[in-house]
C-alpha cells in the first residue's frame, strides 16, 4: 500500500491509474478507523481496480472546537487496518496540503432542503464544510465509486445533492451501518465513553428496535415519545433530537401511510460524546 501525503504525489498516483484505466474506489474518512469504516474499504476493494482512501481530520465541518481537539486519532493503527483490507494507496493529507489558501469557502455549496434539517439545524455549517472537503478530496481523486455509511444517513443525502450541484461525475455508493455485538453503532468517538457510558451507550439502538416493534401499532408521534422518554431516563444521555422522516426527502411524517420509506434520525449526548444513529421503520 502507497502512503501519500502530499497533493502532488495523489495527482501522479491517479493519473496513472487513469492511464491503465483502472477504476477508482474511494473512501473518505477522518481516521481513528474501526469495524466500520473497513466495511466501506472491503466494499470498495470489490468493486475497483484501485482503492484510495483518505484519513483527514477536516477542521471546516467542526463546529465546535473542542469537538475538533478531542477527535481520535491513530495513524499507527489506520495504515495497518487498511494495508490489511488490501487498499492500493492511502491519501493523508495536512489541512495546509488540503486547503491551500486558507480554510475559508471560495462559494456556498447548494446543497438543498436535506441539509437544513437534523445535523444542519443543530451543526451549523457542518455541511457546507463536509461539501467543501469531500468536493476537494473528488478532485484530486477522480473516483468512479465514492462509499459512504449510513450511521450518517443525512450525510449521503447532502453528497447525493452536493454531487448534483457541483456536477460531479461519480457513483455515490451507501453502505450498510456496523454495529457492535450489543448493538451501539461503531463509532470513532466511542473511543471518548466512560466505562459507564459505554455500557449504557448499546440503550440508543435498543430503543430503537424496539419502537420499530411498537410503531406497527403505534402513532409516529406515541413511537417518538417512547424513544425520547425511555434515552433520556438513561443515566448521562440527553437526546438532542429524534426525528422520524421520509428518507428521500428528510422531513418529518405525521403518518405512517405518508411515504413508503420512512426512517428514524437519533442524536444523543452521553455526557459530553455525540453519538448517533437511525434505524428504518418502512
Ligand atoms: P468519518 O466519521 O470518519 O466516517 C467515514 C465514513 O465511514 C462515513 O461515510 C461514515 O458514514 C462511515 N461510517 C462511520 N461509522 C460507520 C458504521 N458504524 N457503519 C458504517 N459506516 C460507518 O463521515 C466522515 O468521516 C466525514 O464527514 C467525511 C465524509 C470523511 C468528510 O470529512
Amino acid at each position: 500500500m502507497q502512503i501519500i501525503r502530499s497533493v502532488d504525489e495523489l495527482i501522479g498516483y491517479v493519473a496513472m491509474q487513469k492511464e491503465h484505466h483502472h477504476s477508482i474506489g474511494f473512501v473518505p474518512t477522518m481516521g481513528a478507523l474501526h469495524a466500520g469504516h473497513i466495511s466501506l474499504v472491503e466494499r470498495a476493494v470489490a468493486d475497483n481496480d484501485s482503492v484510495i482512501v483518505s484519513v483527514f481530520v477536516n477542521p471546516t465541518q467542526f463546529n465546535n472546537p473542542t469537538d475538533l481537539a478531542t477527535y481520535p486519532r491513530d495513524e499507527e493503527s489506520d495504515i495497518r487496518l487498511l494495508a490489511k483490507a488490501g487498499v492500493n494507496a492511502v491519501f493523508i493529507p495536512t489541512v495546509e496540503e488540503i486547503y491551500p489558501a486558507g480554510q475559508q469557502r471560495d462559494h456556498e455549496f447548494e446543497l438543498g432542503s436535506v441539509s437544513e434539517v437534523m445535523e444542519g439545524k443543530f451543526r451549523p455549517g457542518h455541511f457546507q464544510g463536509v461539501a467543501q472537503a469531500v468536493s476537494r478530496l473528488f478532485e484530486l481523486v477522480r473516483p468512479d465509486r465514492a462509499y459512504f455509511g449510513e450511521k450518517d444517513f443525512q450525510q449521503i443525502a447532502v453528497i447525493n445533492e452536493m454531487v448534483k450541484s457541483e456536477g460531479i461525475d461519480v457513483e455515490i455508493i451507501p453502505c450498510p451501518i456496523k454495529r457492535e455485538e450489543d448493538g451501539l453503532a461503531l463509532s470513532s468517538r466511542n473511543q471518548l465513553l466512560t466505562e459507564d457510558q459505554r455500557r449504557r451507550a448499546p440503550e440508543i439502538y435498543a430503543a430503537l428496535k424496539y419502537s420499530v416493534e411498537y410503531s406497527k401499532e403505534h402513532s409516529v408521534r406515541a413511537t417518538h415519545d417512547t424513544v425520547v422518554e425511555r434515552i433520556d431516563a438513561i443515566p448521562e444521555m440527553k437526546v438532542e433530537y429524534f426525528e422520524i422522516v421520509d428518507a428521500r426527502t428528510l422531513l418529518p411524517v405525521e403518518e405512517w401511510e405518508e411515504s413508503p420509506e420512512i426512517v428514524g434520525c437519533i442524536t444523543v449526548y452521553n455526557g459530553k460524546v455525540r453519538l448517533i444513529d437511525n434505524i428504518r421503520y418502512r
